[in-house]
């Protein structure tokens, strides 16, 4: 049986087309000249390797208060940008008609980035589901079970691909083990960004 039909994982390989990648990228560029990309820290105090903004009505933050969603830039104090239209029509095919995202997380990885294996759970209601879009360097992304201890596997995760996790698959653990650098010429200077759409507050 493939993860797809067990777990609610859901991968669209290349979903996007290149235009449609390269718009997206300006959106995200243009979103970081208002909401700069920040390396936070986590409630531990480590910085992440991972740089982060936001697009949307809230933005998720860590400090040493601990993780969180927040209406505003923690460095600027500026609300985030909004959500391009181009993820709210995903989010609307293929997570929910309904009810939008009301957050979305842009994370930009460098060639020695990587994010520890961690599960998405500071949004209040595990039935809208996390939809990712990839673009540029190609991720090996590892995803496991429901405790951390589960078994784990690997897969690429390259430009211009989405991939859900809805369902049963919500609350699994994944991670990025590394980036490929070089394996795409997207983004200027190279390096991976990644968004997340995800729904943080109860639907209305
Ligand atoms: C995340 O879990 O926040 C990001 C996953 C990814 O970069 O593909
Ligand atoms: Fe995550």
């Amino acid at each position: 049986m493939s993860l797809s039909t067990t777990t609610g994982f859901r991968l669209l390989p290349g979903r996007l087309s290149p235009e449609a990648q390269s718009q997206l990228l300006a959106q995200v560029l243009a979103g970081a000249e208002q909401a700069p990309f920040v390396h936070q820290v986590t409630p531990g105090g480590k910085p992440m390797s991972v740089a982060m903004t936001s697009f949307g009505p809230l933005g998720w933050t860590t400090d040493a208060r601990g993780y969180r969603y927040e209406p505003r830039h923690p460095s600027t104090g500026q609300p985030w940008p909004d959500i391009p239209q181009v993820l709210l029509d995903l989010w609307s095919e293929l997570a929910d008609p309904q009810v939008p995202p009301d957050a979305c997380l842009i994370n930009f990885y460098d060639a020695r980035a990587k994010m520890a294996l961690h599960q998405d759970r500071d949004e209040a209601d595990f039935q809208f589901p996390v939809l990712s879009v990839s673009l540029g360097d190609t991720a090996v992304f590892r995803i496991g079970g429901l405790r951390r201890s589960d078994p784990t596997h690997s897969m690429k995760l390259s430009s211009g691909d989405v991939c859900l996790l809805a369902g049963e698959a919500r609350l699994l653990h994944h991670g990025v083990d590394r980036i490929l650098a070089g394996s795409s010429r997207l983004i200027p200077g190279g390096g991976r960004i990644n968004l997340t759409l995800r729904r943080a507050r109860p639907a209305q």
